[in-house]
């Protein structure tokens, strides 16, 4: 057990890496709550770890609301005593556009949940992991954040900085056993993607990594576990790119 004894929060968690993400981490002895505005998804997430045997529970967390943020904190501290480890995994994941067919509201909206909502829910949990004695922050963020994409302008703007938050959170923490990680997933079958939809789209995929495939959100659980886990115990600060080889040529 990779997670045994550990406290884990994942935002987002109600559906695809997010879910994938809870239930590893409770195969692995974490003590999990799955937060997400997605009260029927979280509660399916929780049934599916605690009828496997694991422990998990839900709290309804809008990411962007500081209030909010603060509050999924103090349920996971008043059922379980502590945090050790806070997946930041929760994205806003529609209106795709270029910049001039975005308005300032859909910008603000992506910005918001993606990029502010690892600002705020980091800054929720730190205090509470500098007194358990560290804990480990992983930031799912996206190849969208090392390369542009057509139509992703805010999306890609947003993960660019979750890139950059994460080695400003690793600097400022390190001495406090924080560590700070993000993760880059390239094509991963989950429901709300458009290419999920779009066989052309998914095709192109498949075409982009060196691997030939996309992949499925366990692929992305695994590195978030090892990250999590004191497997990883001396790194910080970087970004683990789980693209089946998009991004290197
Ligand atoms: N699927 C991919 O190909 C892919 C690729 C790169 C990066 N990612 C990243 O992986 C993460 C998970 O994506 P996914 O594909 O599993 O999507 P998904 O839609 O299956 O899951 C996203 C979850 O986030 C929740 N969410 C949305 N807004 C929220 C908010 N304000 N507060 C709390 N929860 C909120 C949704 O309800 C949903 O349960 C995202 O950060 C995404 O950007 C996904």
């Amino acid at each position: 057990m990779r997670l045994k004894d550990k406290v884990a929060i994942v935002t987002g968690a109600a559906s695809g890496i997010g879910q994938a993400i809870a239930q590893v981490f409770a195969r692995e002895g974490a003590k999990v709550i799955v937060a997400d505005i997605n009260d029927e998804g979280g509660r399916e997430t929780v049934d599916l770890i605690t009828g496997e045997g694991g422990t998990a529970v839900f709290g309804h967390t809008d990411v962007s609301v500081f209030e909010e943020t603060k509050s999924m904190i103090a349920y996971a501290v008043d059922s379980f005593g502590g945090i050790h480890v806070l997946v930041n995994n929760a994205a806003y994941l529609k209106d795709f556009k270029p910049v001039t067919d975005t308005t300032e509201e859909e910008w603000d909206a992506s910005l918001d949940v993606t990029l502010k909502g690892v600002f705020l829910c980091s800054k929720a949990v730190i205090p509470e992991m500098i007194k358990a004695g560290g804990g480990s922050i992983i930031n799912i963020a996206s190849v969208g954040g090392l390369v542009g994409f057509a139509s992703y302008a805010a999306y890609c703007s947003a993960k660019g900085g979750v890139i950059q938050l994460t080695k400003s959170l690793a600097i400022d923490y390190g001495r406090h056993n924080i560590r700070v990680n993000a993760i880059c997933p390239g094509p991963i079958d989950t429901p709300t993607t458009p290419e999920a939809q779009d066989e052309k789209l998914h095709q192109w995929q498949r075409d982009m990594t060196v691997l030939g495939r996309t992949a499925s959100p366990e692929e992305v659980a695994y590195p978030a576990l090892f990250l999590a886990s004191d497997e990883s115990s001396f790194i910080t600060g970087s970004n683990l790119v789980v693209d089946g080889g998009w991004t290197i040529r």
